[in-house]
């Protein structure tokens, strides 16, 4: 028996490489290969050829992500108190067709709106609704996703209404931080378990819990694509990282439990078993020959 993902049809140095870049092989993926096959029959998990994307796919996600961005920067200067989350959806929707790009989340397996927007209690997936109004003290996660010409960025905001609590504000702060502990362990041929554990190492020294059943995911070219990003993995485990890779890093921050339940009515909204606040800052990252660029934050 051979492992199936190991049948991999014999490339000549000068063929064209499979990854569409027009380069031949031997100048595009064949070391990479190489040294991912090796690793791979010492049991390391690899990413599939489809989670690499070549140029090209990178330009159009960045090209994505300025829609994304620009989407959150206009959030981050109108959001007030008093308002609904619903009129924060009707300026995602807005924005992000008049850049030309459409709102992920409409319609994506159902859900209604445009945009997620997950308050205090909310770990994720609030949906926006006319009946919610933002007060002082509120902390709110806007969460944005755009597909422009076929490709797909993600990323999400904390926002604090007015002043909050200094346990609401250190929550807020520390959720941001486990993102950028995270981020340093990203670089070629370091484990998907090197950055959970930086994320994970911080939330807990601040007597935080990470969330283990949501995470982040393969972005760019499907809304959702693999690997799921776990952020509670230990140290050298998890998926090998290689350039061209794009995905999210959104570790969901709780201020008790780590243990969350989804809303039988909606379907979507997740909330935290004992009620307490939760934070989340999602970034979405391209791996580089050297480290990693963001590409929406
Ligand atoms: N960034 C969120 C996620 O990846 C967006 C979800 S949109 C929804 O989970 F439609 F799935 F809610
Ligand atoms: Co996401």
């Amino acid at each position: 028996m051979i492992k199936p993902s190991l049948l991999k049809f014999k490339m000549n140095p000068n063929d064209p490489c499979w990854c569409k870049s027009g380069l031949p092989y031997c100048d595009c993926h064949q070391a990479i290969d190489k040294r991912l096959n090796d690793l791979e029959r010492v049991g390391v998990e690899v990413p599939t050829r489809p989670m690499l994307k070549n140029a090209e796919q990178i330009e159009g996600i960045r090209k994505s992500a300025v829609i994304n961005v620009a989407v959150l920067d206009y959030v981050a200067e109108n959001i007030h108190e008093g308002m609904s989350t619903d009129e924060i959806d009707r300026w995602v929707y807005t924005i992000t067709k008049d850049m030309g790009g459409i709102p992920a989340p409409l319609n994506y397996e159902g859900y209604p709106k445009s945009v997620c927007t997950s308050i205090n209690n909310q770990v994720c997936h609030g949906i926006p609704s006319k009946n919610v109004f933002l007060r002082e003290g509120d902390i709110i996660n806007v969460d944005c996703s755009t597909i422009r010409n076929g490709y797909f960025s993600d990323s999400s905001r904390m926002f604090v209404i007015g002043k909050t609590t200094p346990e609401k504000q250190h929550l807020v702060d520390v959720a941001k931080e486990c993102v950028y502990k995270g981020l340093e362990q990203v670089k070629p041929w370091n484990y998907m378990g090197d950055m959970s554990h930086a994320i994970k190492t911080h939330a807990r020294a601040n007597g935080f819990s990470v969330v283990r059943d949501i995470g982040g995911h393969g972005c760019g070219i499907e809304f959702h694509e693999d690997p799921f990003v776990s952020y509670v993995l230990r140290k050298g485990t998890g998926m090998v990282f290689v350039p061209g890779m794009t995905f999210t890093i959104e570790p969901m921050i709780n201020m008790g439990t780590y243990r969350i339940y989804t809303d039988r009515k909606n379907g979507w909204t997740t909330y935290t078993d004992d009620g307490k606040p939760s934070a989340q800052w999602e970034i979405q990252v391209l791996v580089t020959e050297t480290g990693t660029e963001i590409l929406s934050w």
